[in-house]
């Protein structure tokens, strides 16, 4: 059978965070557009794309080992293609087609709008490496590999306008507004695997919200990777996330990642007036002293971080409050750490994702003194010690809870059989029993016990809530 005669069908594996998940979705739904049907299991696929993550080694490695795993499917389907995308994609380049000589196709976050035109090249067998143009060595070592394609070309005006993700039914959906980031944090790589910041156009997000709440859709998490940065002609991030709490049928809006600089007095009322706005905030503060905020290139210092936080919390006494924090930046001292500690202990999140450092090629923090670098050992000593700090604050925390009433959405089934599970708009999740055929719809439930990161509950029906009347 030709290539020609069929529906092509295309799988795709995403790794890492919600933007990237976000872009998975985007390029089903790119895919779909460019006639091809999208299959649940690569073993099932004529098209598999691996769709990566770069922020840490750790990520990159694991998906290293997942491509070449899903090599092995090329043995009884030579005419296989594989791709590797995303940022993992973006960095490495041809790099990876070299040391990986069974992928056909590498492609960056800016590439995507292309793929049914450049996966129909490869299928004609007109791949070769661009750019730049290959090297005699390199072209030869291509005709030994067959024929690869790179598309790795960022694009200052790409925010994929006009095109929409392919999402699966649910009543939680991800609405991306921005693409890349004009900051330069020492220590990240995003900024040049995914080129500066675009934003998209308001309406644009407004339509697409709308159309989601009229598929039933009543919870949207807003992207970006300073989403509240954004700003489109003459409306910033405070107006739009008015505007989409706004929208009929919209009852829980989320957005990730905010910079901490711009979380305006602005910002701060809208969340507070807008009931649909979920009262949870991620607040990445990556570190708890000055001279390390400096050297990341944070631009805040503890002492303005403190102040948005009493900002915040005086308009929204209940939020709840999550962050992101990296230990053993290059030069970090042990007493630089303690100050990490402190800081957790005065903010008191109620949930932090830890780090240690990841040396990552290309960024600033590479140029640290080599000396000053923190050792293994150490990093993970001191990452330790930070997990065992936040999660005793989230019990902490947790613990005062229990016994309080919270709406959650169920969003799925719980680990045990006859149990379901639900988010509160504070971001904490409750199990509780109750059927599945449920997902999707709201609920009341008592929060009854913790295991310190999660709750038990039941749900409270409406006459144990309202008095019964005679
Ligand atoms: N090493 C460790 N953690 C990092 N992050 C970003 N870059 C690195 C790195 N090189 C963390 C930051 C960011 C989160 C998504 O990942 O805390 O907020
Ligand atoms: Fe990376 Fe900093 Fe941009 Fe966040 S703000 S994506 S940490 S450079």
């Amino acid at each position: 059978m030709t290539h020609e005669s069929r529906v092509r069908r295309a799988y795709v594996e995403t790794y890492g965070c919600q933007m990237n998940i976000s872009d998975g979705e985007l390029m089903e739904g790119i895919l779909e557009t460019g006639g091809y049907e999208i299959v649940r299991a690569p073993e099932d696929a004529d098209v598999v794309l691996v769709n990566t993550c770069a922020i840490r080694e750790h990520a990159e490695r694991r998906v290293l080992g997942r491509v070449s795993q899903l090599n092995g499917l090329k043995r009884d389907r030579p005419d296989m293609l594989i791709g590797v995308t995303g940022c993992m994609a973006q960095r490495l380049g041809e790099t990876l087609l070299e040391q990986a000589p069974y992928v056909d196709l590498v492609m960056g976050p800016d590439g995507y709008r292309g793929l049914p035109e450049t996966l129909g090249r490869l299928e004609r067998g007109e791949g070769e490496p661009v750019p730049p143009p290959p090297t005699a060595s390199a072209r030869q070592a291509s005709k030994k590999r067959g024929p690869q394609l790179a598309v790795l070309q960022l694009d200052m005006d790409e925010n994929y306008q006009g095109l929409e993700q392919r999402r699966t039914d649910g009543p939680t959906a991800w609405v991306p507004i921005q693409r890349g980031c004009d900051h330069r944090c020492t220590y990240c790589i995003v900024p040049y695997v995914r080129g500066g910041e675009k934003n998209r156009s308001a309406l644009e997000i407004l339509a697409e919200v709308r159309g989601l709440a009229d598929q039933g859709v009543s919870e949207v998490t807003l992207l970006g990777q300073t989403v509240n940065s954004y700003v489109w002609d003459d409306v910033n991030f405070p107006q739009l996330l008015r505007d989409v709490a706004r929208v009929d049928g919209i009852r829980r809006v989320r957005y990730t990642s905010p910079h901490p600089n711009d979380v305006s007095p602005e910002l701060v009322e809208v969340m507070a007036m807008e009931p649909a706005v979920c009262e949870h905030l991620h607040l990445p503060a990556q570190a708890g002293n000055n001279r390390t905020l400096r050297r990341m290139l944070r631009r805040y210092t503890v002492e303005s971080l403190l102040e948005k936080v009493d900002l915040i919390r005086t308009a929204m006494p209940g939020i709840a409050l999550s962050t992101d924090i990296i230990v053993a930046f290059p030069g970090e001292t042990e007493e630089e750490f303690r100050d990490t500690l402190d800081l957790m202990r005065t903010v008191r999140f109620d949930e932090a994702y830890t780090y240690k450092y990841s040396l990552r090629e290309g960024t600033p923090a590479t140029r640290l003194p080599a000396e000053d670098f923190v050792g293994p050992d150490e990093a993970q000593v001191r990452l330790q010690e930070l997990i065992e700090v936040s999660r005793a604050i989230q019990a902490e925390i947790n613990v005062s809870e229990v016994g309080r009433v919270e709406e959650v959405l169920i969003e799925g089934s719980g680990r045990d059989e006859g149990q379901i599970r639900g988010r509160t708009g504070r971001n904490k999740i409750v199990v509780f029993d109750g059927d599945p055929d449920r997902i999707g719809t709201y609920t009341q439930t008592l929060l009854e016990r913790t295991s310190g990161a999660t709750f038990a509950g039941s749900e409270v029906t409406s006459s144990a809530v309202e008095p019964v009347l005679a």
